[in-house]
């Protein structure tokens, strides 16, 4: 065997056996979380672990895809739901909780926190890589966290009182910075609006969750909108999404995984409104090692907010690989 064959060899060798799934076209699972389990939201970290917020359980898990391995990184005070988790520095996330009524969507006003996880200082079972950045007493319920390119200010969607806050994680300070009735639900059965935020190419691109669109808005360095907001798609329930740099949107939600195009074009990939493969689809992010660049992420709730057909299996963390609908 020449070299270069001897490397492949070697090569496919490694990645048939450390790849979170085959290149094939199923959805697969890479974890399986107890019943009853909400995750809610998912942030992968430089080396490839997923971190996945969970809401039910006040916690953040950890979930190594390669290995398929779990385990838990934070567990806040019991009631204290984790939503929305970004990565601000190397390693370094913000996370929101509320202690939220999942059967109805309401918060216990006053009782939502932003904290600061820093995983470079993380050891299992330590609880000081956790520390609280501010309580947002003033905030409704906090859903997604983005980062802005100003170190250590995010934006906070507000998805009980309908706007985005800008949190600074170094003095704990925070104020509105966009505040429109298009991201206020107007849905009595889903009193949550905007929901899942993140930045492309200078747009803040966010969901409204009860009123079934996804909008974007040009937005300056401040965080500012320096435009109107536009609907760029309209679909069922949309929650999280992952975004590309070319503002492809893949949006979780209604049991499905949505594929938004630039120009706003809908396409449902994978499950489906009364299909068990994505039951309970919350979020979605991509993989950032070499090994699973393509893969994306998918947490879900297991049905426990719309259990199809009755069905409820704890949340799971699926993957499904996206290069194959290029
Ligand atoms: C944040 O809120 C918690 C719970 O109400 C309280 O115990 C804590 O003292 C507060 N911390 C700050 C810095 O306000
Ligand atoms: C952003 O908007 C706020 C008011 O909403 C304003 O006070 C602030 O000066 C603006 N910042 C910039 C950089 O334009
Ligand atoms: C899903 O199931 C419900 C209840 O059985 C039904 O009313 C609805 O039409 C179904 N939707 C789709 C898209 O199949």
């Amino acid at each position: 065997m020449r070299i270069p064959e001897l490397f492949i060899a070697i090569t496919s060798f490694l990645l048939a056996n450390s790849l979170p799934f085959p290149d094939d076209d199923a959805v697969s699972l890479i974890w399986q979380f107890p019943n009853p389990t909400w995750i809610e939201n998912l942030a992968v970290r430089i080396n490839g672990e997923i971190l996945c917020t969970s809401l039910s359980r006040d916690a953040v898990f950890m979930v190594n895809p390669f290995e398929h391995t779990e385990s838990t990184v934070v567990q806040f005070e019991p009631g204290n739901g984790a939503l929305g988790i970004a990565e601000i520095s190397n390693d370094v996330f913000v996370v929101v909780t509320c202690q939220v009524d999942l059967a109805t969507s309401s918060r216990i006003p006053g009782s939502a926190a932003a904290w600061k996880l820093d995983m470079n200082a993380w050891t299992l079972g330590a609880e000081d890589a956790v520390t609280l950045i501010a309580n947002l007493t003033d905030v409704g319920l906090p859903d997604g966290v983005v980062a802005l390119r100003e170190p250590g200010v995010v934006l906070v969607a507000d998805a009980g009182k309908g706007l985005v806050w800008k949190l600074d994680t170094n003095t704990g300070g925070y104020t509105i910075v966009i505040q429109d009735d298009i991201m206020l639900s107007s849905n009595p059965q889903i009193p949550l609006g905007v929901d899942g935020v993140h930045i492309a190419d200078d747009y803040l691109y966010f969901t409204n969750l009860g009123d079934n669109i996804l909008c974007r808005v040009s937005i300056d360095a401040a965080g500012n909108a320096t435009d109107e907001i536009e609907i760029v798609a309209i679909m069922p329930a949309p929650d999280d999404f992952a975004l590309t740099a070319d503002g492809t949107a893949y949006v979780a939600g209604a049991n499905q995984l949505h594929r938004v195009s630039p120009t706003g074009k809908v396409d449902v990939l994978a499950g489906g409104i009364n299909d068990t493969t994505l039951e309970g689809a919350t979020s979605a992010q991509f993989g950032r090692t070499r090994g699973d660049a393509g893969v994306l992420y998918i947490g879900t709730n297991g049905g426990l907010l719309v259990p199809v057909g009755g069905r409820l299996i704890g949340a799971q963390l699926l993957a499904i690989n996206i290069d194959q609908f290029a």
